[in-house]
């Protein structure tokens, strides 16, 4: 079983990636092989609305995405972790989701691999976008035929290692984790 990790958050260290960190963890902990991206030190543009992947299934632009599409595959789970900014996921974040869009056919039909699990963690200030990352999890996991296994995160969590200190959330991750292999 292979499980990836993608970091949509700039700060090294910080909570996201804490919580992606769990989750691998977790999955580790059941047998899983891990491999985790950090979106923002890789080189990926977003979308150019070329409409090349409706033709050719598969994106043009050679950049770092190519790595995480094969990765992407090969999955049997995937956690995608993200922080909150100004209401949505990360820039960071987006354009990694965007890019997705090279999956999906002309009528929007799937050519990802169905029936992989998939997961989103997140962290946020003082907001609370629980219910917007349920949505985009879902909405993902509808696209590409995924089977969401849920999402974990919060807010409170401005202070880098504000996550380390949060017991029942770190356990979450980690049971979610262990969710992407059994
Ligand atoms: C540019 C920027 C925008 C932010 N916007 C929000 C926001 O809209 N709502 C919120 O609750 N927190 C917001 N925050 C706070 C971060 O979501 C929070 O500090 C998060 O835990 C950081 O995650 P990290 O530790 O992985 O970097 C923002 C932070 C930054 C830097």
């Amino acid at each position: 079983m292979k499980v990836v990790g993608i970091i949509g958050s700039p700060r090294r260290g910080g909570n996201t990636e804490t919580l992606v960190e769990r989750v691998l963890a977790g999955a580790a902990a059941a047998g899983a092989e891990t491999q985790v991206f950090r979106l923002n030190e890789m080189n990926i543009r977003g979308c150019q609305a070329c409409y090349y992947c409706k033709e050719h299934g598969r994106c043009r632009q050679e950049d770092d995405m190519v790595q995480i599409y094969r990765a992407l595959l090969e999955a049997d789970g995937i956690v995608l972790g993200s922080p909150i900014y100004m209401g949505y996921v990360t820039a960071q974040t987006k354009l990694f989701m965007d890019r997705l869009f090279a999956f999906l056919r002309p009528g929007l039909s799937s050519t990802f691999p169905p029936g992989k699990k998939f997961i989103m963690v997140y962290s946020q200030g003082g907001g609370d976008d629980r219910e917007m990352v349920q949505g985009i999890a879902q909405r993902l996991g509808r696209i590409l035929g995924m089977q969401v296994k849920g999402i974990a995160g919060g807010n409170g969590m401005n202070d880098l290692n504000a996550v380390k200190s949060n017991t029942a959330l770190l356990e979450e991750a980690f049971r979610l984790g262990k969710e992407l292999v059994v």
